[in-house]
Order: C-alpha cells, then sequence, then structure tokens
C-alpha cells in the first residue's frame, strides 16, 4: 500500500535518538532533557493517597478545582494576573499537549505560524500536522536576538500565530519586557494569537523575575500559555501541565481537548492541587535549579568548551570550536562514543540543521552526576 506520510519531513524525536546513543555508550546523560534524581516524596505520597480514597475515574474537562485554583492563586502572585480559574484554565497532559490543542484548535490549512528558531522540537511539526506553514526565524549565536522588525517583516494577512519560549530551550535566553512590548506594537491592529512556552518559568537566575506574557494585559486577548508542572516539580513522567487563555479562546480549545485526551490522571492531579497549597514548594525551585547551573558553570571552568550565557531553564548550550571542526552531530556521536557523555546538537533544534558548533548540556542532574560530567568534559 501507499500510504502518505503527513510528517514525511519529520524523523523520530532527537531526544530518542540521542537516549539510544546514551545507552548503547552508557554515557553519563547530560543529553537527557529530564532529571535523574527523585521527585518530592511528598508529592508521591499525595499521588499514592489520592489513589487509595478512590480519585481513579475521569477529571472534569477542565481537571480538578482544587488544581485550578492553586494555579490561578499562583498566576496571581507570580505575576499580578487574576485568572478565572473555572474558565481561563486547562490542565493538560504535559505542556506537549497544551502546545498541540492550541495550534491544533486556531490553525487551519494555509495559516502560516512564526516560529523563532533554535525552537523546542514539537512546534513546527504540529503546525504541519494542522495544515500550517511554519515561517522560521532563525537566531544566530552566541547571543541568539530576536530581531522584532525581522518578525514584523514576516507577518501576512496569512499569519494566525507567532510562538515565543521563555525561558527558551535550548540556548537558556530569557525574553524581557522590552522584547514583549515590541511584540505589543508589531501584533496591535492584526488576528494574530501569541502562544507563549513558559514550561520553564520557575527557573530564571540571577535575581531576574520571569517575564510572562501573562504580565502584559494589552496582550492578554490573544493569549495562549503553556506551563509543565512536570517540569516544575521533576516529573516530567506524570505529564501534567497547563493552559491559561481567555475564555473565549479557551472555549474553542477545549473543542480540541475533548475529542484528544478529555482529562489527565486525575490522582496526580489531586496530588498537585494538595501540594501547591503550600507556596514554599514552589518558591524553592528557582535556587535549587539555580545551584545546579552554577556547579556545572564552575566545574567546567577548566573546559576546552565556552558555555554560553544561561540565564533560565536547566540546559546550557556550549561552543566546542576549540575543540573540534566537526559538524555537531558527528561531534556529538564522539563526545558518546569516546568521552562517555551525552549531549544534544544545537543544530537538532533548527529546521534547517545549519551546524555551530555548539551542543546542549541539561544540568537538571545530581551533584555528582554534573561533577563527573565535567570531569570527563575537562579532559578532552
Ligand atoms: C520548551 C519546552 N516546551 C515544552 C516542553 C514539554 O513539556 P512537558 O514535559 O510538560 O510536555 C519541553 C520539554 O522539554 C520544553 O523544553
Amino acid at each position: 500500500m501507499n500510504i502518505p506520510d503527513k510528517l514525511s519531513a519529520v524523523g523520530i524525536s532527537v531526544f530518542a535518538q540521542m537516549g539510544e546513543l546514551a545507552r548503547k555508550y552508557a554515557a553519563i546523560g547530560l543529553e537527557k532533557g529530564s532529571p535523574d534524581f527523585e521527585m518530592p516524596t511528598a508529592l508521591m505520597e499525595l499521588s499514592n493517597r489520592f489513589i487509595l480514597e478512590g480519585k481513579n475515574q475521569y477529571a472534569p474537562l477542565h481537571g480538578v478545582p482544587v488544581l485550578r485554583t492553586q494555579i490561578a492563586n499562583h498566576i496571581s502572585k507570580k505575576y499580578q494576573k487574576e485568572i478565572n480559574s473555572n474558565s481561563e484554565v486547562l490542565v493538560t497532559s504535559g505542556a506537549t499537549q497544551a502546545l498541540y490543542i492550541s495550534i491544533s484548535a486556531f490553525v487551519q490549512s494555509g495559516d502560516e505560524v512564526i516560529i523563532i528558531e533554535p525552537a523546542f522540537e514539537t512546534y513546527a511539526p504540529t503546525v504541519l500536522i494542522n495544515g500550517g506553514i511554519p515561517i522560521i526565524h532563525e537566531l544566530d549565536p552566541p547571543y541568539f536576538i530576536i530581531d522584532w522588525q525581522k518578525i514584523q517583516d514576516l507577518i501576512t494577512p496569512k499569519t494566525r500565530m507567532i510562538i515565543l519560549n521563555t525561558p527558551h530551550n535550548p540556548t537558556g535566553k530569557t525574553l524581557k519586557k522590552q522584547d514583549w512590548v515590541a511584540l505589543q506594537n508589531i501584533v496591535e491592529d492584526s488576528q494574530i494569537l501569541i502562544l507563549s512556552d513558559e514550561v520553564y518559568e520557575s527557573l530564571v537566575f540571577d535575581g531576574q523575575s520571569h517575564q510572562s506574557i501573562l504580565r502584559f494585559p494589552q496582550l492578554w486577548h490573544r493569549t495562549l500559555a503553556t506551563f509543565s508542572l512536570g517540569k516544575t516539580f521533576h516529573c516530567t513522567g506524570w505529564r501534567i501541565g497547563y493552559l491559561i487563555a481567555p475564555q473565549y479562546l479557551m472555549e474553542i480549545v477545549l473543542k480540541i481537548h475533548q475529542n484528544n485526551l478529555y482529562a489527565p490522571h486525575t490522582a496526580a492531579q489531586y496530588a498537585m492541587g494538595e501540594y501547591l497549597k503550600n507556596t514554599e514548594h514552589i518558591d524553592s525551585i528557582t535556587p535549587f535549579y539555580e545551584k545546579k547551573r552554577n556547579l556545572f558553570i564552575e566545574e567546567m571552568k577548566e573546559s576546552k568548551f565556552e558555555l554560553l550565557l544561561c540565564e533560565g531553564s536547566y540546559h546550557l548550550i556550549a561552543d566546542y570550536k576549540n575543540i573540534s571542526k566537526l559538524n555537531d552531530l558527528d561531534f556529538t556521536v564522539q563526545l558518546f562514543k569516546k568521552h562517555g557523555v551525552g549531549a544534544i546538537p544545537l543544530s537538532f533544534f533548527y529546521t534547517s540543521r545549519r551546524s555551530d558548533e555548539i551542543v546542549r548540556f541539561c544540568f537538571a542532574k545530581k551533584e555528582e552526576t554534573l561533577i563527573s560530567g565535567a570531569q570527563k568534559l575537562n579532559r578532552i
């Protein structure tokens, strides 16, 4: 049979490919964008408790009320944005699903979606699945500065959405207030939606505060903001994320959500709701990861890698031009094979696959992993 493939241009996930190399060469897993340490015990116990209490049937379509209330409280405290927990919060199966249903709800055949690359790997494929056309604005190392004039030039009558990500995976950069103001001016008289991926909202370092789209009232009517409690609380496998949007947009997204998932794991939602009641839990995340970032930077001081500025997220990118002239995929394979350390080539975050002699390391790891990873990298 000759079955057409909607995503013929898209290969298997980079993370799956690199994970395969890590297993083959028993490398230190700095490629993997998830923690190698355990999630909070109290959260595990809460999940057990709610399972035993019988919270085992379908959750409400928007998510369980206790969790939605806590999310709304968190948004109000952190971003001074009041949202309606009944109509403007949707609990999703990770941010991945929140991104998927947000794109699917609004992008129709022929619509253009501006994506700034390097970018998280699901954006462009999800646009393609829905018949949209990714319009790519490539950022250049070492500063990865968004050229807002260029974004303005890319806008056409077909532009339906712009996707942004802060703190940014893979570069570790963050958007500043002036970025949002520039965007605000560009989209002012348009019908363009902004999908703001903020899964690393709690990982902004050096005393900066996270510039969420939710801080900008003039953008609210075009906002779809995605978050990940799996990222925040070291349990990416729980697949609990959420979407914040004004009610009139949320109602459209819900039509996709109810046909795509309905609701994520019920007991996990109750556990998250209960856990978030203690605001200490979320407030402690920034110093926890900042310490890991600083440790990794310190341990890499003697290395020939040049670490680029990491303002947030739990990833850090490193230039290896003082070590090798190989392209980044070949260099990464060599890192796994010869040096026993995992990384992700930066080219995998560009549709064009351009190679800039840069790799990404993840520092969401135990201290001993970071130290032994850095020791191996220092020897190169
Ligand atoms: C920028 C970005 N967005 C979204 C996701 C997906 O988040 P989740 O695990 O909650 O689906 C990731 C995961 O690595 C990410 O880095």
